[in-house]
Parts: structure tokens; C-alpha cells; sequence
């Protein structure tokens, strides 16, 4: 992949050089979780600050309700992001916050095995996330120029985007689900059903919610409440990183956008490779293709 701000870093996925680097892939590699830890595992544009909001409400509804603006970077770090290193190496991360990764399985399951951390995933239709991520490429600074839609459905396709390829990915953690504490969890479940979905997951982390905390969850992670008081847009050190008059993060949160962008032939393509990559798998998701 070309594109200064892009580092490969095996032969299969390449990350952005604006936010991590060979040392901070070795230290997350490395990384030493504790069984209290909750990692917060997805492929880049699937919810994860959906997802993150939820977490921190979940467990500090109270705090979190007043601090909606604060950005999820420091209070759900991405393990194999520069940043969290450098907190790491201050002693600066509160080994009570929740942790954020996009990295692949392999990077991190030796780690994982053996231990009790709770391993929260979250899909979502990967037409749905490349539609999402192509847009992002266009407002975000830190990545390599992508070109057309059609370029990127490609390059999408072959896995040669940042974080390497989508079926590979979520292969490589439902693969190992079963030797960790995982659950999984998926954006178009969240959109539809969420009084279920948040109390699944709620149950999932030990947390009971009585019907009132999952309206007050709902109210402050709904779409319209976080664009509103959107931190990538109100706080400055966001400002630097992206161009705002080219897109925004919260963007639409539906499903199913894809409709609008790929051609009648990218869906048929779509459809044969994700047949031939996701066909053995037995687990169900509840996207329609
Ligand atoms: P779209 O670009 O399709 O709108 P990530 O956080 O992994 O980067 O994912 C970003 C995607 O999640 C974007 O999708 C964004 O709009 C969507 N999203 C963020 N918050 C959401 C919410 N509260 N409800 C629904 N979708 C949300």
C-alpha cells in the first residue's frame, strides 16, 4: 500500500503510521492484561465508539452522563496505538479502563488465553463497514488517499486496507472464541434490538441493569445524542486530524447504506468472496447480504 502514513507491519495488514508504530505494535503485543481488564475488540468503522459509550455507561452512568464530551481515546485507549504506550511508559493508564484494539487475533491471543479477560467483539455487515470506512478515508488526515469508491471496494475486497482484511479478521477472533471469555456482539443487533442487546451484554460483564439504567444508556449512546455532542467535533485536539468540511465521523448510523453504493456487479462480487472466506463458519449473523 503506498502512502507515507501507512506502515506494513507483516505481509498481511498494515497500520497507520500516524497512530502506531513498530514499537507500540511490540508493546501491545506484549501486553500484559489483567484479569479485570474488558478489551474492546472490532475492524476499524463496526461502532467501536458506539461501543465504548455503552461500556463506560454501563459501568459509570453517573460520570459518564456529564462527561459525554470527553473522548473515548482516553478513557477506552486503543492498546496498539503510540499514545497508549506513552501513558504506559508515564504510568499514566488507570488499569481500571476499559481497553480498545482493531488489531488481528494473532497479535494478541497468547496473551489473552489463560486469563479472564472479557473479550467484547463487535461485528458488523462488512458492506455496511466498507461503505463507512471510504467515507472516513475522505475526512480523516491520517490516512493514505484511497481514490474512487471502486478503488477502494477493491482494495477492500483484497484485504489492502489498514488492519489488513475484514474476513480475516473476524476468522481469526470467532477462531479462537473459545478458549477466551468472549462475546459477540453486532452493530445491526444493536440498532434493532437494543434493550436486549445492552442487557445481553450487561449480563455478559457481570453488571445488572434494571430497565430504567437501559433507557438512560439508549438516551445517552443514541445516534442524534452522540453526533450532538460529538468530542471528535467539540474538542480541540481532534481539530488537527480532520477535515470537517469533507465528512463527519458520526456519519448516518444505519444499516444497510451499502444499498445506496455498491453496483448490482460489486454486490455479486462481494457476495462470492464473502461466500468463499465466511462459508465454513457456522456462527449467524444477523446482516442480510
Ligand atoms: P457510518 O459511517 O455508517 O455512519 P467506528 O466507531 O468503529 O469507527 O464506527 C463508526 C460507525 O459507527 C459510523 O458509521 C458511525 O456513524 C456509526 N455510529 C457511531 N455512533 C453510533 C450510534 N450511536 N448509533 C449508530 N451508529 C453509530
Amino acid at each position: 500500500m503506498d502512502g507515507i502514513n501507512v506502515i506494513e507491519v507483516t505481509e498481511d495488514i498494515s497500520l497507520s503510521g500516524h497512530l502506531c508504530s513498530q514499537e507500540s505494535l511490540n508493546i501491545a503485543t506484549n501486553f500484559q492484561f489483567q484479569d479485570s481488564d474488558i478489551l474492546l475488540v472490532t475492524f476499524p468503522k463496526s461502532g467501536t465508539i458506539w461501543t465504548q459509550y455503552i461500556l463506560n455507561l454501563i459501568f459509570n452512568k453517573e460520570k459518564f452522563q456529564n462527561q459525554n464530551s470527553i473522548p473515548t481515546i482516553s478513557l477506552n485507549p486503543w492498546l496498539e496505538h503510540i499514545n497508549f504506550s506513552e501513558s504506559l511508559a508515564k504510568g499514566e493508564v488507570s488499569r481500571s479502563h476499559f481497553i480498545t484494539t482493531h488489531l488481528p487475533a494473532k497479535f494478541l491471543v497468547s496473551n489473552l488465553k489463560n486469563s479472564k479477560v472479557r473479550v467484547v467483539y463487535v461485528a458488523r455487515n462488512p458492506k455496511d463497514v466498507l461503505v463507512s470506512y471510504y467515507h472516513f478515508h475522505n475526512f480523516v488526515k491520517f490516512l493514505p488517499d484511497i481514490g474512487s469508491f471502486d478503488n477502494f471496494f477493491d482494495q477492500f475486497l483484497e484485504g489492502k486496507v489498514v488492519y489488513g482484511s475484514w474476513f480475516n479478521h473476524i476468522k481469526g477472533w470467532l477462531g479462537v472464541q473459545h478458549e477466551l471469555n468472549f462475546f459477540v456482539i453486532t452493530y445491526e443487533e444493536l440498532s434493532q434490538k437494543p434493550h436486549q442487546s445492552i442487557q445481553s451484554l450487561a449480563n455478559f460483564l457481570g453488571k445488572k441493569l434494571e430497565p430504567e439504567d437501559v433507557e438512560t444508556i439508549l438516551h445517552y449512546c443514541s445516534f442524534s445524542f452522540m453526533s450532538q455532542n460529538n468530542p471528535v467535533k467539540i474538542n480541540p485536539i481532534f481539530q488537527p486530524f480532520f477535515d470537517h468540511s469533507k465528512g463527519q465521523f458520526f456519519r448516518k448510523g444505519i444499516i444497510e447504506n451499502w444499498k445506496e453504493y455498491l453496483s448490482p456487479e460489486q454486490n455479486i462480487r462481494f457476495n462470492k468472496v464473502y461466500q468463499a472466506e465466511m462459508g465454513e463458519l457456522t456462527f449467524k449473523f444477523p446482516w442480510s447480504l
